[in-house]
């Protein structure tokens, strides 16, 4: 798929078929979002990648109750996502790398409490765009999921260390078709003469 077409065809996919990702094709997922910028190089981010219904129901268990899912009119289709990619930044990462000679000037190695911008979240979100835009270009649909309850419950459930920071999970699987539109469309996207300020604000 040309790249400008992976680009506009790629949106939030919240139902799916259940059909199972195959091998060969998740890799090659996985493997362009290894591929994202890092600062530093310092690479710090890891997925918990869950496949079929016994692993990714660790996933929901965890960060959604039995009401959501009873209520949810997503539910049913973004459920049988048969791929959860689980997100987890380092920071400890990024201030041990800021803190070697070529860096140490930056005075970020001292700890994360400091960091005007914590680069462990955007090299997470640059690899979690990257899995959404792999995804697509696979013919495949995709979905970031934010969570606002049960990361720490997720984070034991699958063995995280204690130092990584939860950042969301990327559903990827075949788009089941009956995708209801997310109330979030309504406020429609907002056009490059409203976001982009040439020259000044
Ligand atoms: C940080 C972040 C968190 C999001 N969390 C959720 C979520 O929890 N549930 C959901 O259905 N969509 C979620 N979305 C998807 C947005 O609603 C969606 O990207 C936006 O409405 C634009 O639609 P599009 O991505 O299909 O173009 C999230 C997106 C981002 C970037």
């Amino acid at each position: 798929m040309e790249f400008g077409e992976t680009l506009r065809r790629r949106r939030m996919v919240r139902s799916f078929s259940g059909r199972a990702v195959a091998e060969p094709v998740l890799e090659r997922i996985l493997d362009g979002a290894l591929r994202g910028p890092s600062a530093g190089n310092s690479g710090g981010w890891d997925a918990v990648v869950l496949q079929g219904p016994a692993e990714t129901a660790v996933f929901w268990e965890a960060t959604t109750t039995e009401q959501w899912r009873k209520s949810s009119r997503r539910w049913p289709g973004l459920e049988k996502a048969p791929v959860a990619v689980v997100l987890f930044a380092h920071p400890g990462a990024y201030t041990a790398r800021y803190g070697e000679p070529d860096k140490e000037e930056s005075g970020l190695g001292a700890g994360s409490e400091s960091w005007p911008v914590p680069y462990w979240f955007v090299d997470s979100g640059f690899a979690a765009l990257l899995l959404l835009l792999g995804a697509t270009e696979a013919g495949l649909g995709g979905s970031f999921m934010g969570n606002f309850r049960g990361e720490e419950g997720l984070a034991l459930a699958l063995g995280v260390p204690e130092n990584r920071r939860y950042l969301g999970t990327v559903l990827l699987g075949e788009p089941g078709g009956d995708d209801p539109p997310s109330a979030s469309l309504e406020r429609g996207r907002r056009q490059a003469e409203e976001v982009i300020h040439w020259a000044h604000w």
